[in-house]
Order: structure tokens, then sequence, then C-alpha cells
């Protein structure tokens, strides 16, 4: 048997309707916030992350799925969004056109991490990117939208955590108190290794004692210039006004390297080790790196398989209705081809309709239409064609009651019920 690749999961016809509804939700709420749509290549040139997102991160450096194409050139798998959105915009001169651009996607992303819950070597995301304004109000903008997704799909008591790593210039003097800090502190080989080239991932490093002495390091909120700071006072003002509640978390530096400014991440507590659902931020100079204009921009990433487990834990349960309204049972050659043709018809009025193909007995296809969990049930023979009465049959309560052999006179009795 061969089975898929480790951490690349199918996503089976039981699973599908979840994941259409929720592409659906995503497509509704960006409508909603002038977000229009871009599709862009899972393949791109290796240049471009080593460019968007960093050289140095673990992103770059240790789960990029890339290799040479047949004529030599690096190529990369789409580890996240923001860079191909932005090269895309920049080849089509998406800022030359317009001086505000609202743009998400919702696709497939792949990085080489160890698969455990929550993490796969290929996952969905859901993001979006606002370009053209510096000002704190699309970073808050921005927020409300992915708090409005959320809490239409009934996760209302999400935390975002926002913090600022300020301007280039915020940075590097970030950068400088850490390495001064942690020059004298015994640190993990990771960290060491890390301390000259990026001192900012230090923050993440996951091992207790690294985290123990991570307690006692500068706060890049207390090195931030002055415009930085009232940008970071002006998000909170933003998010205060629209009701959106938020904990300033000064340990958020994010695995990228494009952030300037905001950065925020939604986590949930009943997400298990990865905890983080959703992480975003501003990247002022990232379009400007890439080769486009100076156009600043803002944006967040969205795990859908994490939304998924999350969805589960809270026990909220998508309704997605997969079961047929009508199942015609038909028996003998000349009622199973009026039930093709009336089949056809209820599809053609936009109704979920079923019957039998493999020439069933009348039992076995009643078992079937349990089965599947028909809600009504019409059996045809010979006596329902030529009287053009046939019994409907509601298979939840049991209860059978005549129609006339039309699909007007069908239709308007399941609309009695209320299941139109
Ligand atoms: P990120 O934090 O690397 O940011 O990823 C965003 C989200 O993608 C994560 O919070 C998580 O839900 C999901 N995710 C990441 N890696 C995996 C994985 N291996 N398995 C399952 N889910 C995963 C970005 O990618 C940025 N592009 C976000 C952004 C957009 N910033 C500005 N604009």
């Amino acid at each position: 048997m061969i089975k898929s690749l480790k951490g690349m999961n199918d996503i089976t016809t039981s699973e599908s309707g979840k994941w259409q509804f929720i592409e659906h939700m995503i497509h509704n709420v960006c409508r909603k916030f002038g977000f229009r749509e871009i599709r862009t290549p899972v393949l791109e040139r290796l240049e471009l992350f080593k460019r968007g997102v960093g050289d140095t991160t673990d992103v770059v450096q240790k789960e990029m799925y890339n290799f040479l194409d047949k004529k030599g050139r690096s190529v990369a798998l789409r580890p996240e969004g923001t860079s191909s959105v932005v090269r895309s915009c920049i080849q089509h001169k998406i800022f030359e056109n317009s001086s505000v651009n609202k743009i998400y996607y919702n696709v497939p992303c792949f990085r080489y991490e160890r698969p455990q819950s929550g993490r796969q070597r290929q996952f969905h995301q859901f993001g979006a990117e606002f370009f053209g304004s510096y000002s704190a109000a699309a970073d808050a903008e921005l927020i409300s939208l992915a708090v409005c997704f959320l809490s239409e799909l009934g996760l209302d008591d999400l935390t975002v955590n926002i913090n600022s790593v300020g301007c280039h210039e915020c940075k590097e003097r970030y950068n400088a108190a850490l390495r001064e800090f942690f020059s004298d502190r015994q640190m993990c080989e990771l960290c060491s290794s890390r301390l000259v080239r990026n001192p900012m991932r230090l923050l993440d490093c996951k091992n207790p004692s690294c985290k123990e002495i991570c307690k006692q390091a500068p706060v890049i909120l207390d090195l931030l210039c002055n415009e930085c700071s009232s940008h970071f006072n002006e998000l909170k003002v933003q998010l205060g006004a629209m009701g959106i509640s938020y904990c300033v978390d000064s340990g958020i530096v994010r695995g990228l390297d494009y952030y300037t400014n905001t950065v925020f991440e939604i986590k949930s507590n009943k997400l298990g080790a990865q905890s983080t659902l959703c992480g975003g931020g501003r990247y002022n100079s990232l379009v400007k790196s890439l080769g486009g204009l100076d156009v600043p921009g803002v944006g967040f990433g969205m795990g859908i398989e994490r939304l998924l487990i999350i969805l589960e834990n809270y026990g909220i349960d998508i309704d997605v209705n997969q079961n047929p309204l009508l199942f015609v049972a038909a028996v003998g050659r000349e009622a199973s081809l009026f039930a093709s043709g009336l089949v056809l018809r209820m599809r053609q009025r936009g109704i979920f309709a079923e019957k039998d193909s493999s020439s069933k007995s009348l039992n076995a296809q009643m078992k079937y239409a349990n089965k599947i969990n028909s809600k009504f049930v019409v059996v045809l023979g010979s006596d329902e064609l030529e009287t053009s009465r046939a019994k409907l049959k509601n298979m939840s309560t049991g209860m059978e009651e005549e129609v006339e052999l039309e699909i007007n006179a069908i239709c308007s009795r399941l609309e009695v019920y209320g299941s139109l």
C-alpha cells in the first residue's frame, strides 16, 4: 500500500464538509471587510523566501521544502503566504494602481517540521494582508477581521496578545541590549549560535533553563523610540474603541524576520502544545526589500487545522448537512426511469435528492436510504405510476402521507415540513 507522506494529511470525504464550511465563512467575512482573494502558485523561487522571511529564520534554514527543478533552478514550496502575496503584487503593479490594497488567501503551506497534533508538514493558512497604511488603525482593523471571523464561528473568548518590536533602529537597539544581557549567561548551544546573528530568537527558546534566564531579559517595550511607542499606544486605543480585549505580551517576537512595530498572536489553551492559532504583524519594509515601492503592510496567518482542533475541543459542532432531503426508491424498470427524471428535476431546483443506480431490491434501497440519512423517501412502482400518486415517508417520524406524483406537489409537501 502506498501511504501519504508523514505530516501530509488527506482531507477525507467525511471531513471535507467542515472545510467547505470554514472556507465559506472566510470568503464571507473577508467580503464584509473589503478584502479580495488572491491565489498564488505553491512553488516559488527559493530566493523569495530567503529574502522575505529571512535567511537566518528556522522556517528558511530548517523547514523549507526546497529543491532544484529540471533546469537546476532553486525552488521552494511556499512555507507561508505573505512573501508570495507581496511578490505577486509587485509583479502585477498592484501597488502602482491603488494606494490601499486589502488581500486575503486560504492556501496550503509546507514546512518540514516534526509532525504532532496541530503541526503538519502540509497545513492550510487563512491569511489577510492590509497594504498601504502606516496607521495603527490598519493594524486594529486587521486584528478585528481575525476576531470577527473567530467570533462568527462561536469562538468569543480567545485572547489577542499584542507587542511591538519597533522600527529597524529600535530592533537594532534591542538586539544590542540582548547581546549584552546574554553575553555572560549560560544558554543552550542553539541560543549561543543565534546570539550573534538573531538575538531576538533566543526569547522563543523552549529549553527550560533558557526560558528562566529570558524572564530577566530586557523588554523591547522599554526601548522603543517615541514614534514606535506612540504607534503601539494608538493600537491599544484603536482596539479599545472597537471593544476588542487584548493583553500586552512583551515576549512575542515572532519567528519571521520581516516584522516592524506591531506583532500579535491569538492563542488558545484548548490547542495543546501548539497554542498559537493566529500570528501576524506589521512589515513596513518587506515590499521595498523585495523590489517594490515603499509600501507598508500588516497581516496575519491562521492555521485551519488548528482552528478545527479548537472548534472540536470547544464542542462547537459544524453542522454540515450532507444528507439527502429525498430518496426516490423505485421497483421495476419503468419506475426506475421515472425516478431518474424526477431526481434530476429535484436537483435542478437545488434540492439534494438521491436514487438507486445499481438495481437494488426495494428492501436494499430502503436500507440504503436509511444509511445515508435521507429525510424523506418516496416509493415508486407500477401502481404509483398508473395512479400518479405515491407515499411520502418521513424517515425520522415514520409518518406517511399520499402525494401527487408531480414535482411541484412533492416540493410543496416538503415545504410544509420546513425542509426546503
Ligand atoms: P506563522 O506564525 O509562521 O506566520 O504562521 C501562522 C499560523 O499558521 C500559525 O499561527 C499556525 O496556526 C499556522 N501554522 C504554522 N506552521 C504550522 C504547521 N507546521 N502546522 C500547522 N499549522 C501551522 C506566518 O506564516 C505569517 N505569514 C503570518 C503573517 C501574515 N504575518 C503577516 N502577514
